[in-house]
């Protein structure tokens, strides 16, 4: 039989090569995917040498309307199915929204919430014919918080991604005799190359280590909680409790908190 096979997108960096790294140490074949092919390719070969498994690297620009396609025609090709998706690919669109293009809102539409919802569409109806499918889909803690002033549309994006993932899951837990879930994963700060690409690694550098996290116990958390039916998780207990506070604070209360912090943590230029 086949291993089974996980695909995760954004898995040249950061949080998505952490997945890829679990899921092969756990004796899965890895699909990677990501738009740097010389990273996919590299890190598909410390995979298979330290784990024995087979990795696919399908170079791949989310932002592109077909991109969902042509990944998944690359995995048919080589007769290869999705057992896990892990939509992971994401970055942060400094500035307000005012001042950026409708194409950059436009890409980062496509690669934070469109790509992701068409590749777990295009991959559930295998997941069901075989009764067994997990979904992960890497949101965000911003998607529980107030909005922000700056990043207009990431915390919109992201609490989209958590209420998605609530309403599959609920939707795979009624396939009757099926093992399928879907999880929202919500990493506060977490070590990554993503605020030196969103460029706020300054303002991050001033903050407390207490807020960060290393990508493998994130990663860790979302595995157990797909595998557990555990709709989302936010992992670490900083994070948790500020998932609790912000859930139970008043509103004016939060987004004034926000306002002042988006100084801070957002860019506004
Ligand atoms: N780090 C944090 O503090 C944090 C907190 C909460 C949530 N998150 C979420 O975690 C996820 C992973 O981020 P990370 O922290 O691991 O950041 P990262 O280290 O910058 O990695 C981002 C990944 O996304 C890929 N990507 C970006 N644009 C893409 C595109 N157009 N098409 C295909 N792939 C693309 C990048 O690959 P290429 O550049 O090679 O395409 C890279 O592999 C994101 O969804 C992010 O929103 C991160």
């Amino acid at each position: 039989m086949d291993r089974r096979l996980c695909l995760i997108t954004g898995a040249s960096a950061g949080i998505g090569a952490e997945f890829a790294r679990q899921y092969a140490a756990l004796g899965w074949d890895i699909a990677l995917t990501a738009r740097r092919e010389d990273r996919l390719k590299e890190l598909a070969s410390e995979l298979e040498q330290k784990y024995g498994v087979h990795t696919i690297s399908i170079a791949q620009d989310l932002a592109r309307a077909n991109s969902a396609d042509k990944i998944i025609a690359a995995l048919s090709v080589q007769g290869r199915h999705v057992d896990a998706l892990v939509n992971n690919a994401g970055y942060g669109l400094p500035g307000t929204f005012f001042n950026t293009s409708w194409k950059s809102q436009a890409e980062f539409i496509r690669v934070l919430y469109t790509a992701p919802i068409e590749l777990a569409h295009k991959v559930l109806p295998g997941m069901a014919d075989r009764g067994y499918g997990r979904i992960i889909n890497v949101a965000s803690l911003a998607g529980y918080a107030a909005g922000s002033n700056g990043h207009t549309l990431y915390a919109s994006v992201k609490s989209g991604l958590i209420k998605f993932s609530e309403s599959l899951n609920a939707e795979c837990d009624a396939f009757e005799g099926a093992d399928i879930h879907c999880t929202a994963l919500c990493p506060g700060f977490t070590y990554s190359e993503f605020h030196d690409v969103n460029g706020t690694r300054e303002q991050m550098d001033k903050m407390s280590k207490r807020m960060w996290m290393d990508a493998a116990p994130v990663v860790k958390a979302g595995i157990d909680a797909v595998n557990r039916g555990q709709p989302v998780v936010v992992p670490g207990l900083v994070n948790k409790s500020l998932a609790t506070l912000t859930r139970i604070m008043p509103e004016p209360i939060g987004r004034a908190i926000m306002r002042r912090q988006s100084r801070t943590i957002r860019r506004q230029d």
